[in-house]
């Protein structure tokens, strides 16, 4: 089936340049960075605030999309494992799902902690994290 294009909504601004560089995953890192969201899509920020976490989508734009068996974590004494059963970058459609808590919100830009995603990733989309009193 055709899907409609996606559209950016933004990008990440971070100084995670390289995959060597990059924490394995949000859960695990205190990198920080920001989220840059595109002018057209400012009303859309609007109740999001510092302390909140946040669920960011990406596109992995330097993923490989071709392979379907990997190593979790790059660890090969754990076997390779079909990429739906982890949380690889690689994957057909390399969408990442990653929770940043926000340290300050300056009009257009979001500063959030938690970063495993390369400098200049495209945002897709962005969600407030279920269940917090916030
Ligand atoms: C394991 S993925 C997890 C991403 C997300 N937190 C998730 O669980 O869907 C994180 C890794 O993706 C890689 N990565 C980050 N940004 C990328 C990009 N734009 N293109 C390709 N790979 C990327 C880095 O190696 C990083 O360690």
């Amino acid at each position: 089936m055709e899907l409609p294009e996606l559209r950016s909504i933004g990008v990440l601004h971070g100084d995670i340049t390289t995959c060597e560089d990059a924490p394995k995953n949000f859960d695990i890192s205190d990198r920080r960075g920001t989220l840059e969201i595109y002018p057209e899509y400012q009303q859309g920020l609007d109740g999001i605030i510092p302390g909140q976490t946040l669920i960011v989508l990406f596109w992995l734009h330097k993923a490989n999309r071709d392979i379907l068996k990997v190593y979790p974590r790059g660890d090969r004494s754990r076997g390779l494992r079909g990429v739906f059963a982890t949380r690889s970058p690689a994957r057909p459609n390399p969408i990442a799902i990653s929770e940043f808590k926000v340290l300050a919100v300056d009009g257009l830009c979001l500063q959030v902690s938690g970063i495993d995603i390369l400098d200049g990733t495209p945002i897709l989309d962005i969600k407030k994290k279920l269940h917090e009193p916030v």
